[in-house]
């Protein structure tokens, strides 16, 4: 068996440890997924954001399974498809069946959907699976704070954590505030703004790359570190895992760090949460 990066845990709202660097598999194509997982584990990570949108649970599940890591050294986050709100636990348990797995450590409700309307009860059954040990913590993902306030206010339970987009050019200030002061971790999803903006290339960045021998992905991924904000890029490519991974052994000064916040531009790369879902 491999030996775990040497990446640190954040604590949950209901006490469950999450490392703050994992692996993301959204267009990971199927027949490559379980080549990739399995290279991920291979290399020390041990915490894996899938969702049953991808279609690649079993993949993931079959890398699992044939790492031999023993399950309470693993992170696996999975999430409640859009189409699915009224029958969570079905989901659910699709979902584990696929991932070869009793439990998930973290579900999230992937949309609200707002134009359904279902998304208090989607998240009123996701607290009954995390009550029932299908999962150990419970989450939200693309969630605005009107969203979150009516989940909350409806149960009067926080969610571990909001999965949101949120790179150096969309930083939702409000949003992020909000989360801050109610306790609900931040993860963000294209934390290298997917590979769709010039962030890679940005001068500023460049120079503060060179100071401390780093790549540009490895300062945005450190920004979104010394954040406190959970990450997990995907990549394809083993050199690159590691790359990602090898955040924990440099600083940015105050005015590196403010450098990169600087960059914000209020562009988003993916769908608006009000509107996404809607007919
Ligand atoms: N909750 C949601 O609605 C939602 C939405 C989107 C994503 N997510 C989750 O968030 C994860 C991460 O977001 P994302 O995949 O959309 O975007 P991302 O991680 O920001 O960007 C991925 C892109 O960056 C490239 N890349 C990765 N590492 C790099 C490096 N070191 N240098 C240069 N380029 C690099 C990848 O290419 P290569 O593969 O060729 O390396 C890929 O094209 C997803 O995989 C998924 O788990 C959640």
């Amino acid at each position: 068996m491999t030996t775990a990066l040497p990446i640190p845990n954040i604590e949950l709202n209901g006490g469950t440890q999450i490392p703050q660097v994992g692996l993301g598999v959204f267009l990971v194509e199927s027949g490559e997924t379980e080549r990739v997982v399995s290279e991920a584990l291979e290399v020390g990570y041990r915490h894996i954001d899938t969702a049953a949108v991808y279609g690649n649970e079993a993949e993931v599940g079959a890398a699992i399974a044939k790492s031999g890591i023993p399950r309470d050294e693993l992170f696996v986050t999975t999430k409640l498809w859009n189409d699915r709100q009224t029958d969570a636990r079905g989901a659910l348990e699709d979902s584990l069946e696929k991932l070869g797995l009793d439990r998930v450590d973290l579900y999230l409700v992937h949309w609200p959907v707002p134009s359904q309307d279902t998304y208090v009860s989607a998240w009123e059954q996701v607290l009954d699976l995390r009550e029932a040990g299908l999962t150990s913590a419970a989450g939200v993902s693309n969630h605005e704070v009107e969203h979150l306030t009516r989940i909350i206010e409806a149960t009067g339970e926080f969610p571990a954590v909001n999965q949101i987009e949120l790179h150096p050019e969309h930083q939702r200030q409000e949003l992020t505030a909000y989360c801050r002061a109610n306790g609900i971790a931040i993860e963000a999803w294209g934390p290298l703004a997917q590979g769709k903006s010039d962030l890679l290339t940005q001068p500023r960045l460049v120079e503060v790359a060179r100071a401390h021998g780093k790549s540009l992905a490895q300062v945005v991924l450190r920004w979104h570190i010394e954040n406190g904000t959970i990450i997990f890029p995907k990549t394809t490519r083993r050199e690159r895992m590691l790359e990602n991974a090898d955040l924990f052994d440099f600083e940015l000064t105050e005015t590196e760090h403010a450098f990169v916040t600087a960059l914000e531009a209020g562009r988003n790369y993916g769908p608006d949460p009000r509107e996404y879902g809607a007919n």
